[in-house]
């Protein structure tokens, strides 16, 4: 923990703390025609970020875990503009079914224009995936660098697009223990292990950028806001209590997450921008440990390791 704090430079806290007080920047640059695929758009930050880039013209499409959500929130969407809408559905915790959604998303007959991968989880007990994964990992994590790396010579070869990662101030949360990715070794904490996952997708983000550099798509992380949403209502009944009781009380509307979505997606000042971590929408420098290119090598080919796919 002392190792972790003494690791901060305390005006980027402080900065930190200021972006995350200012309200997002907002675009109004139109989408219509464009297809954007959002994972984890069932509720929070995900469906936020569907109505809002329906809202302006895209055509969506949904990669969810539950069919009957999905399905209403594709037919309120449908209601309330012309976008398409569609979904795959896919237990992103399960590296079979990821592979499974990639393959929808790689035979699809039209340009990907906008990639977010959002979905997530926070976890308070220790649950290993089929994969042997601890399960936080596998979603905020695997997933994304999955759906990223098979999109990346898609993407490519159109010479255009943009991929978001929705990241977290999370991974401010005391780095990551390469050697102990599944915790066999030490107890359990859902704050850590959350933590994690979060600064392995900030640092495979970076070595997304370096891949991507000239190909005219960006790859981007973010943080959403602290927003009141669905994350860790799948935790048991007294951290449900304090979720709802205390932290609820502190944390902003979604809606603000869909808004920095929206623009991080479209804003004509952001194109060519890549490898970037946004507050919101205010670039802002992660934490150490998640700068530390040394580590995203490693974290890269530890992922490309367990995704059983080629780099
Ligand atoms: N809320 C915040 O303040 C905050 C702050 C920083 C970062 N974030 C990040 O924002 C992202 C969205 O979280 P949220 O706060 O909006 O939480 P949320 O309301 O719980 O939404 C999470 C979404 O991910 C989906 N999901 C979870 N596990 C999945 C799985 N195994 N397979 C497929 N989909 C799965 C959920 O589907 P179901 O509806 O089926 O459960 C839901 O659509 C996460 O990456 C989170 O880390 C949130």
């Amino acid at each position: 923990m002392l190792k972790y704090l003494k690791e901060y430079n305390w005006p980027d806290m402080r900065r930190m703390i200021e972006n995350g007080r200012l309200p997002p920047d907002t675009c109004d640059e139109r989408l219509d025609g464009k297809l954007c695929v959002v994972t984890g758009a069932t509720s929070g930050v995900g469906l936020e970020a569907v109505k809002s880039l329906h809202g302006a013209g895209a055509d969506i499409l949904m990669i969810n875990r539950d069919e009957r959500k999905s399905e209403a929130v594709a037919d309120s969407l449908r209601r309330a503009g012309p976008g398409s809408v569609d979904y795959l559905i896919a237990d992103l915790s399960s590296l079979a079914r990821v592979r499974e959604a990639i393959g929808g998303l790689v035979r699809l007959e039209r340009p990907v224009d906008v990639l977010i991968n959002n979905a997530g989880v926070h976890m308070t007990r220790l649950v290993l995936t089929p994969d042997g994964l601890e399960t936080t990992f596998a979603v905020n994590h695997m997933a994304s660098f999955m759906i990223t790396l098979a999109m990346l010579p898609v993407m490519s070869r159109r010479g255009a697009g943009r991929i978001l990662q929705v990241n977290s101030q999370g991974h401010r949360f005391f780095g990551l223990d390469l050697g102990d990715i599944d915790w066999r070794r030490r107890p359990f904490s859902g704050l850590r292990a959350y933590g994690a996952a979060k600064t392995a997708q900030l640092l495979c983000c970076r070595e997304f950028a370096d891949r991507l550099r000239g190909t005219g798509v960006t790859v981007n992380a973010m943080h959403p806001g602290a927003v009141k949403t669905g994350i860790g209502e799948n935790n048991g009944r007294l951290y449900r209590w304090y979720n709802h009781h205390v932290v609820w009380k502190g944390l902003g509307d979604p809606s603000i997450s869909g808004t920095a979505l929206h623009y991080l997606a479209a804003a004509r000042e952001l194109e060519g921008v890549s490898g970037a971590y946004f507050n919101l929408t205010r670039e802002e420098k992660p934490a150490p440990h998640a700068l530390d290119r040394e580590l995203g090598k490693r974290v890269w080919e530890l992922s490309l390791r367990l995704s059983g796919m080629e780099g």
